[in-house]
């Protein structure tokens, strides 16, 4: 039998993106060095045309050609690794997907190592994890044109499906397109996973509101207008109880969060860009901060915390912050898109990256619906904050926001998204800001020159004369 499509790497995302290709009747191939996984595969595509493999020779004969192979192992130098030990099997007119979180910047050389010889490559950025791979992914792609066409069939059949029917998965521009909307993507994930720890450790702290009275209020929020799947995997996390202790396990989890780089990424190239994404920033130094456990105990002692108590917000207040929180990020992050679409010449479609990330994906939620509206109506729309529908539901919960950052600074309780956020909405709100004072520093201290109000033209002053 020849099978249509290859995947490399049978990790979760792989295997379970391959069983979802052969639950829409592709007959399907899968590559892995480790027995076992090949052996869940098989295992678990019993009955539907799945094969497994551990020889890439015996997997390449398999597929027939010109063949469409996706690789989907960690980022980095694995993906290299993949791609020189196909090299000797593959032939002009296969097409080798790369599905994994690579960084853009290594997308675009592969592009071009790969061109040079001849061979189509492919990036897609996949999200949803285990349960999306598996039912339905967003996925952003990105490459030539002809390359999707050949598989958008494929796609659009496996791709999670909007609440209009839209399938969640479209081309981005050429080159590494896809992968940088991925990015994007993860560095929203960071912001919105963020400001939700936030909230949780306010309702903790305030009160002493217990795991599952948590539970309900975030289960509330995720059938709401901001509702969502990571508002939904909170409450789900909250309730779960350790089977060896009895205890919520959520208190036995380390408070130390680990990283894969996406978010990171994206603050450093939101940085090359000039493009302003505070509230990645935020999550990406939180999660830093908190992964120094043994510092931050040794220095609790020493930076006493504040005697103030904590405040006591309604649910509403708290809403409200996350949900400006939640605006603030998308915005940010689809500006950052449209930046890097002029800059690398992908020419990214923002209302397409909201309209696929209203399924599948780990940041889809209620507000990509208006989100997408939002860009379909205007695509040159300078800021979603500014957007109609969008102005007023920030404006109505901006007071409920300020009264939860201001109580958690008195309290000492650190809101560094919500915050970042915050001062995001009120800077680019603001019609005079301070900066007057820098360009009159750098003009000060450098000669560096400084524009004036009144009159055109670039100015130099000797400050120091009165
Ligand atoms: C997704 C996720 C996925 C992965 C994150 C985790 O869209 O399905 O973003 O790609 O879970 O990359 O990233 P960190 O390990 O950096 O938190």
């Amino acid at each position: 039998m020849q099978y249509e499509f290859g995947m490399i790497g049978l990790g979760t995302m792989g295997r379970n993106l391959l069983l979802n290709l052969a639950d829409h009747g592709e007959a399907v191939a899968g590559l892995d060095l480790d027995a076992s996984k090949v052996e869940l595969l098989k295992q678990e595509g019993t009955g539907k045309p799945v094969e497994g493999f551990t020889d890439a020779k015996a997997f390449m004969a398999s597929l027939r050609t010109p063949r469409v192979v996706m690789m989907l192992v960690p980022a980095g130098p694995p993906v290299d690794k993949v791609i020189e030990s196909l090299s000797p099997y593959l032939e002009k007119g296969d097409l080798v997907i790369d599905g994994g979180n690579s960084f853009f910047r290594d997308t675009e050389r592969r592009f071009n190592e790969l061109g040079a010889k001849g061979l189509a490559f492919f990036g897609i950025g996949v999200s949803g994890g285990e349960k999306g791979a598996r039912f339905g992914p967003s996925m952003m792609a990105g490459g030539p044109a002809e390359s999707y066409e050949r598989m958008r069939p494929l796609l659009e059949k496996v791709a999670a499906k909007a609440d209009d029917g839209e399938p969640c998965v479209a081309l981005f521009g050429p080159g590494a397109a896809g992968h940088y909307v991925k990015m994007v993507h993860n560095g929203i994930e960071y912001a919105l996973m963020q400001s939700i720890a936030e909230v949780y450790d306010l309702l903790r702290r305030q009160v002493g509101m217990n795991n599952p009275k948590m539970a309900d209020i975030f289960e509330e929020w995720s059938t709401s207008e901001i509702g969502g799947f990571l508002l939904q995997i909170t409450s789900t996390v909250l309730r779960k109880r350790d089977p060896e202790t009895g205890l919520d396990l959520v208190d036995l989890v380390k408070d130390g969060a680990k990283s894969k780089g996406t978010g990171k990424w994206t603050s450093q190239d939101a940085m090359d860009l000039h493009v302003a994404v505070p509230s990645v920033d935020a999550a990406v130094s939180a999660r830093d901060i908190s992964a120094l456990f043994d510092e931050r105990h040794a220095a609790a002692s020493i930076l006493k915390p504040s005697e103030a108590k904590p405040p006591v917000l309604s649910n509403d207040q708290l809403k409200g912050a996350l949900a400006v929180t939640m605006v603030a990020a998308y915005a940010q992050g689809m500006n950052q898109l449209r930046a890097a679409g002029t800059e690398y010449g992908y020419g990214i479609d923002v209302a397409k990256a909201a309209a696929v990330w209203r399924a599948g994906c780990i940041i889809r939620s209620e507000l990509l619906g208006k989100i997408t509206q939002a860009y379909r109506a205007n695509a040159q729309l300078a800021n979603l904050l500014v957007a109609p529908g969008l102005s007023d539901f920030v404006l109505q919960h901006l007071p409920g926001m300020r009264a939860v950052i201001s109580g958690a600074v008195n309290a000492g309780i650190p809101v560094p998204a919500l915050s970042a956020s915050l001062s995001y909405v009120d800077g680019y709100g603001s019609s005079r800001l301070p900066a007057n004072l820098i360009q009159a520093q750098r003009d000060f201290f450098g000669a560096h020159t400084y524009e004036r109000l009144d009159q055109p033209g670039v100015f130099h002053t000797d400050w120091s004369e009165s």
